[in-house]
């Protein structure tokens, strides 16, 4: 009979900067998943990658001197290099600039043009000049930027349109008949009050503005931008509309797409309103897990706050940092990611609880036994509850596994654990030790204790595959007893076991000193040239910011925008605009003009005379025609009014504002 198969999908990352331990973070959540499902007999596929294409990724290039290809190559490599290292188990890699992907794409776009749901139109959105983004009005927050709160400005260009509208009702009543395809639960609220019920827009999927994506074959203006060609990964991976691969019947639908709650719209609303499109059956789960988060903010590169992973790898043991990810954060919600957490964890769990359970059996087992175990036993009522503990600890971490729920999988067998500890401190072998009639007595509380461990061992296997390994080895566990299925029967290591006393398997950890050694790395790291990674700007950041946590910015962030006083000297409506205004500045600096939206709240005459504060280095932009180099600063001062920030008239034009 043929396994049963399970497909598993991390999202496909955006190299446009250097990994770090925050999208660790999903690919080893995903990894010990698809270790596990190994385990329990399935035929697994997994598949992480990295999503290539777009204007962020063209424009970064441009700085650096380098085509888009090759500025990608670098940082790809990176990723994989990190995985490899994280001894992350992907079956497969896909890059959106794979020509196998590539040409799948440009046949899905196409048959989605000629079926009638993708359309050509116009996009008249809102466009934020630093981000170099266009958003729909639905998609500001507070008429802003949803990205970085500033003004956006009105724009068009030819595009072509997804009919997601038309899905609506549709995915409503599959969301209803399958209540387990989101997970958490609480995504399903967010993303039907958030999304569905307010009214879905048709959309925007290809823009002319940038080259660096995948032509659109039939009109070569446009490339496919974004979500067509990053969502279809998916399945171009398993070889739909290619010849690469041919294992679309067998794993698809996927079982599990693993995303963060960012992501989780682009997941569950426009991916299975593209697969209805192309009549292929929906995934079975989306499951959004949270962020891991520093000093209360998102891990980014720009906000100086991302954890090298290479670092952290290098001095704790890969196998410290995947139990770190998977132990701390509730898998669904936010979790802080901290030096003291990480070490306080690495000393606690693994050094003393585990790794001194195990060096303390087996040095237990040499002192007394030479390291071999009689086959002599005397029961005491004392092993029952250890042993039934052991017995019972199979359903329980399947059951966490089966749900996603890693830490619950953790604290399972780590009870376990403890609860061996406790039973060398119930049974105190070291006295037993020196009873030359307790010998059968002392080797039935080693035996537990080995068996113990060995159990706990198969079951930390998707978790610290590294580290399992040697456990096994100094237990005396022979291959057909690490397996899933072993460690159902208490009892399975042979009677006469052989220990071999080995490394121990994670240091005790300094706290203080490693603390300080931390803080001088990451000083020295937070000092250099440009941010380099972090993830690339959604529409959903701010949306999924953590609830009431702002992110905080350095001195020196701030510092970045020039803020000047400047008096108005001339201003006027911005024709066939209702909204703008076209003001001319003395900046005391020669003078510029600059476009705001503030027309509903101001008339000209209102304005000229006053003194206003201008972010002067704002890179220029046309507003309906009219050149704004830069924005005067207001604030929303209610439902739907703005004042603009007059300055006294005292303090001489173009003076700092700080
Ligand atoms: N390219 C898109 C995904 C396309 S999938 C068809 C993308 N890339 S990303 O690199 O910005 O993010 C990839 C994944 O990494 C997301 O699921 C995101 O949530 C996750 N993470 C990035 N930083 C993270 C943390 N600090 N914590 C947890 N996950 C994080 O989005």
């Amino acid at each position: 009979m043929s396994k049963p198969t399970f497909y598993i999908t991390t999202p496909i990352y955006y190299p446009s900067g250097q990994p770090h331990i925050g999208h660790g973070y999903c690919t080893v959540a995903a990894d010990t998943m698809a270790r596990y499902k190994r385990m329990r007999g399935y035929d697994v596929l997994f598949l992480t990658g990295t999503d290539e294409h777009g204007q962020k990724i063209e424009t970064k290039a441009k700085e650096a001197g380098v085509t888009p290809k090759a500025y990608v190559d670098a940082i790809v490599a990176n990723f994989q290099k990190l995985w490899e290292l994280l001894n992350i188990s992907n079956d497969r890699f896909i890059r959106t600039t794979d020509d196998y992907h590539v040409q799948a794409v440009q046949k899905i776009f196409k048959r989605l043009y000629e079926q009638g749901d993708i359309y050509k139109g116009e996009y008249v959105g809102k466009y934020c000049t630093p981000c170099e983004a266009f958003w729909t009005e639905s998609q500001l927050v507070d008429g802003k930027c949803p990205d970085c709160g500033r003004e956006v400005q009105e724009a068009h260009e030819e595009a072509y349109f997804f009919r997601l509208s038309a899905y609506a009702p549709k995915l409503v009543q599959y969301y209803e008949e399958h209540p387990d395809f989101m997970e958490p639960q609480t995504r399903l609220n967010e993303m039907v009050n958030n999304f569905i019920k307010p009214g879905l827009e048709d959309l925007c999927v290809s823009r002319t503005s940038f080259t660096w994506g995948v032509p659109v074959d039939f009109d070569e203006k446009h490339v496919v931008y974004v979500w067509v060609d990053a969502l279809s990964n998916y399945i171009t991976a398993l070889g739909y509309e290619n010849g690469r691969y041919q294992d679309f019947d067998r794993y698809w639908p996927a079982d599990i797409h693993l995303v963060g709650k960012e992501i989780m719209r682009f997941h569950s609303i426009i991916w299975p309103a593209i697969l209805m499109a192309l009549g292929l059956p929906l995934p079975k789960k989306v499951y959004g897990h949270g962020w891991l988060l520093m000093d209360g903010g998102k891990m980014s590169k720009s906000v100086g706050n991302v954890v090298d992973p290479f670092v952290l790898c290098e001095r704790y043991s890969v196998d410290a940092i995947r139990y770190f990810l998977l132990r701390e954060i509730p898998f669904g919600s936010d979790g802080n990611f901290s030096n003291e957490a990480l070490i306080g964890r690495i000393n606690a769990d693994l050094a003393n609880d585990l790794g001194n359970l195990l060096s303390r059996t087996v040095a237990m087992v040499e002192k007394y036994f030479g390291g071999t175990l009689p086959k002599e036993r005397e029961a005491d009522a004392l092993d029952e509850t250890l042993t039934a503990m052991a017995a019972g600890l199979g359903p329980k971490a399947e059951a966490a596994l089966d749900g996603m729920q890693f830490p619950t999988a953790l604290t399972e067998i780590f009870r376990l654990v403890s609860r061996c500890n406790k039973y060398i401190d119930e049974t105190m072998p070291w006295a037993l030790g020196k009873d030359p009639e307790k010998r059968a007595r002392l080797a039935t509380v080693l035996y537990n204790l080995l068996e113990c461990l060995r159990i706990c061992a198969v079951y930390l296997t998707p978790f610290m595959p590294a580290t399992t390994p040697k456990i096994f080895e100094q237990l005396g566990a022979a291959e057909d007893l690490r397996g899933w299925e072993s460690a159902r029967v208490f009892g399975a290591l042979p009677a006469e076991v052989s220990v071999h006393k080995g490394e121990t398997l994670f240091p005790r950890i300094d706290e203080q000193k490693e603390l300080a050694a931390l803080a001088a790395l990451q000083e020295k790291a937070a000092a250099p040239k440009e941010a380099a990674a972090g993830p690339e700007k959604k529409p959903e950041a701010k949306k999924a910011e953590p609830e009431g946590v702002a992110s905080l910015i350095e001195i020196g962030d701030f510092a970045k925008v020039q803020l000047r006083v400047a008096e108005v000297t001339a201003c006027e409506p911005v024709p066939k605009s209702d909204k703008l205004l076209c003001l001319q500045l003395d900046d005391g600096q020669g003078g510029r003009q600059v476009v705001s939206g503030i027309a509903a709240w101001y008339r000209p005459e209102d304005l000229i005379g006053k003194k206003v504060v201008v972010v002067a280095n704002l890179k220029p932009a046309k507003l309906r025609g009219a050149l704004s180099q830069g924005m005067i600063l207001a604030a929303d001062a209610g439902e739907n009014d703005v004042k603009v920030l007059f300055v006294d008239p005292a303090v001489p034009n173009g003076s700092t504002v700080r």
